[in-house]
């Protein structure tokens, strides 16, 4: 892998012992920071992103912008749930407390964290990621994040959630038949949101490819209940992978394409 670790300037054993752990999960090296800036560290080894422990989380530092855990909208769209409003993914999941989701995108995890929160304790959220980088900083976001201003039902939620570091499609072929109610994909867009000031370095260190139909029909095998798939609004993405039921708010960038899979239905 093209990267590096290290730690910020100001060290600290919290953030050594960090950065040691990550440079252990990715498999990298990890370099001691002795003062240097880090694009000079980036022209010495010749990488492109530098992972730099603090003393509290990971972040990768790309070559178009820092990428770290937050909860991005996942806060605000739990608190409108809460005030009877909808979520057009939730809506399209047709999502039960107590369920099961399968998120094979899972990227900073933010569609998950909702997920999992309407899913409450006794459901179940499953979150894959093919680029390690992305689930080493997600993974260990969901873990650890702390603030003291987020209710305690939002972190349980984040905490409830597995990861894998995996590519989906081999994930679902090693799955049984309905092992989850819901199967979601989030692929990065065909079309690239502008100044999106998030998704700039994630499309840096994602898996760009677009989604493609053996994958879904794998996922319609594992899904007992629905497939839900997320784009932006006039994508051609569910024109070409044969998607007709498509939801979503009347003048929202985002469309959810949904396959209704009937349990065992597809099988035949
Ligand atoms: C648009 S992002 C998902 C954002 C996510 N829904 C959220 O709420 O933060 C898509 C993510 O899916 C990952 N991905 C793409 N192809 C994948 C594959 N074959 N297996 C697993 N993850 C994949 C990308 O690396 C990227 O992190």
């Amino acid at each position: 892998m093209n990267c590096i670790v290290t730690t910020i300037r100001k060290q600290s054993t919290a953030a050594e012992s960090l950065a040691h752990r990550a440079a252990a999960i990715l498999q990298v090296p990890y370099i001691k920071r002795d003062g240097m800036g880090i694009d000079a560290l980036r022209c010495r080894f010749g990488i492109d992103t530098v992972i730099v422990a603090t003393q509290t989380h990971p972040i990768a530092s790309t070559s178009n912008g820092d990428y770290f855990f937050h909860l991005s909208m996942a806060e605000l769209r739990i608190n409108k749930l809460l005030n009877a409003e909808s979520d057009h993914m939730i809506s399209a999941m047709n999502l039960q407390t107590g369920q099961s989701v399968l998120d094979c995108t899972l990227g900073m995890g933010t569609d998950a964290i909702v997920a999992s929160y309407v899913a409450g304790s006794e459901g179940r959220v499953v979150g894959l990621e093919a680029s390690a980088i992305i689930s080493l900083i997600t993974s260990w976001g969901l873990q650890n994040f702390m603030d003291p201003d987020v209710s305690p039902k939002i972190l349980a939620a984040l905490r409830q959630i597995t990861v894998q570091q995996t590519d989906y499609f081999s994930y679902l072929k090693s799955m049984p038949d309905d092992s989850f109610d819901v199967v979601y994909f989030d692929p990065m867009f065909r079309r690239p949101v502008a100044n999106s000031i998030t998704l700039k370095p994630l499309r840096e260190l994602a898996n760009n490819e677009a989604l493609k139909p053996e994958v879904l029909t794998e996922a319609c095998r594992v899904a007992s209940h629905r497939v839900v798939i997320k784009e932006t609004s006039g994508s051609l993405e569910f024109n070409r992978l044969g998607i007709t039921h498509i939801t979503g708010g009347k003048y929202s960038s985002i469309q959810y394409g949904v396959i209704h899979t009937g349990g065992t239905a597809w099988k035949n």
